[in-house]
């Protein structure tokens, strides 16, 4: 499968070293992995071990690597119209936009339309536009936790100050509001009779124009839209308790401020549903999408938002152009896993829990086993583990961080045959593993993540 003539790991590693920029990677690794292959869940390595990969370049190949029939579009499309400036209309981007459209509609009742970009982040300098457009102030509230790219106005919208640290606020920055991440409640409540309190916290802040935020003689607010992930991403794998969201928007209804979710790591049914917010019982305002509405084969990305807010009366051309907007190669892909989406949304349906809860049941029995997971949760496809001290609650980041380098290492031993894990981590400490498998996993995988995941644990137990 793999040319041996090519490079040696060690030619490519200093090529790299020497010539590439770091800044636009997260080689945070003294010695980062080279990879020669991928399939399915895998990726290969230049001796052609198998490592069974977790993160799937962080939910951005949901629909398993070298998908063939995704692969088979994209060469089609290169072979009829792979160029066109977006001056011009051609077919595949209203189809796109009507398949999108369509599933919300199927989903929310509400009318809406799709703006295209390419990265996530910008998806998201588009979103705050389109916001800025319409409510005519700058402030969103924002999670701590989230993570919403790195772009100077993305950044400004993630809470972590670590993005902006060397590079200062070219965009406002939100007013960030606790997740409700109950393993660790930001405010000391215990999940099961916290009566929402984190909500009631937020509500507090539109009782009087004192406390900055709402004049209660105009109605108006200063900030006028909340944006959030459905679940942590980047933050953790961090799932809301049942009903959260509903609370949240009661409150947002109640002063006029919009819902952006942004679904870039969590749609395309990581956790079971096309979008996850559609767990939560609530309509978005606008959403956006990235990552795995292309399985990964070309950048692509953008937002749904209701009629009202992006007739193009309201957000004009131009708004949020970019050369490659609207790019057929990824216009083909996302219509190709769409269509995926539409005919195999059953099997994700009914697989997904199921799956889920075998893999589950399986990192329970970790937990049971090892005194350094502290907790193990999340939802369909987006699962966690988090590494702790033998105390169960204190974060371990040196093992949270050994535990992959091991993985990457490729000397497990499963059925006999050496192989490897391709683990991420996330976190308010970066001491959670994220477990990111492709939707495609099978029965057979799982328990191999899962007898992989003990071998790891059990060398630093
Ligand atoms: C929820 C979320 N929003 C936005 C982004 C930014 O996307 P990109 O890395 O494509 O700019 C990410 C990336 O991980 C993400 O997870």
């Amino acid at each position: 499968m793999i040319d041996l003539d090519l490079m040696s790991d060690e030619q490519i590693k200093k090529m790299d070293s020497e010539y590439c920029s770091f800044g636009d990677t997260v080689h945070y690794s003294k010695d980062p992995k080279v990879f020669r292959a991928c399939e399915g869940s895998f990726m290969y390595d230049a001796k052609d071990i198998p490592y069974l990969d977790l993160q799937m370049w962080y939910a951005t190949c949901n629909f398993g690597y070298k998908n063939k029939r995704i692969i088979n579009a994209v060469i089609d499309q290169l072979n009829t119209m792979p160029q066109i400036t977006p001056k011009f209309i051609y077919d595949y981007k209203p189809m796109l936009a009507k398949k999108i459209a369509d599933a919300n509609y199927k989903r929310f009742g509400e009318k809406g339309r799709v703006h295209f970009n390419i990265g996530g982040a910008q998806a998201i300098e588009d979103a705050i536009k389109l916001v800025r457009n319409y409510t005519h102030r700058n402030g969103m509230f924002a999670f701590m936790g989230g993570y919403h790219g790195r772009t100077i106005g993305a950044s400004c919208i993630t809470s972590s100050f670590r993005y902006r640290e060397r590079y200062g606020h070219f965009g406002d920055r939100a007013q960030f509001v606790p997740f409700p991440y109950c393993f660790r409640c930001h405010y000391g409540k215990k999940c099961e009779n916290c009566d929402f309190y984190c909500v009631k916290q937020f509500a507090k802040n539109f009782e009087s124009e004192y406390n900055s935020f709402y004049d209660k003689a105009t109605g108006e607010c200063e900030y006028k839209a909340f944006i959030a992930e459905p679940c942590l991403g980047t933050g953790g794998y961090i799932n809301p308790p049942a009903g959260y969201f509903k609370e949240l928007k009661k409150v947002l209804d109640e002063f006029g401020i919009m819902l952006v979710i942004d679904e870039i790591q969590m749609g395309m049914f990581r956790t079971g549903k096309l979008w996850a917010i559609e767990h939560f019982g609530i309509t978005p305002d606008v959403m956006t999408f990235a990552k795995s509405i292309t399985n990964g084969m070309n950048p692509l990305a953008g937002f749904w938002a209701k009629e009202k807010y992006i007739a193009p009366d309201v957000f004009v051309p131009g708004s949020a152009h970019s050369t490659y907007a609207s790019n057929p190669i990824g216009m083909r892909a996302g219509y190709e896993v769409m269509s995926i989406v539409e005919e195999q949304q059953a099997d994700f349906e009914h697989d997904i829990p199921i799956k889920s809860a075998r893999f589950m049941e399986g990192l329970k029995a970790l937990k049971a086993k090892y005194k350094n997971i502290g907790d193990v949760g999340g939802i369909g496809f987006a699962l966690r583990i988090e590494i702790t001290e033998k105390d169960g609650f204190t974060p371990n980041k040196k093992l949270c961080d050994a535990i992959q380098e091991e993985g990457l290492k490729g000397d497990l031993i499963y059925n006999g045959k050496k192989c490897g894990l391709v683990l991420n981590n996330g976190g308010f400490y970066k001491n959670i593993i994220t477990l990111v498998p492709s939707l495609y996993i099978t029965n057979e995988e799982i328990d191999m993540a899962i007898d992989l995941l003990d071998q790891l644990f059990k060398r630093f137990d």
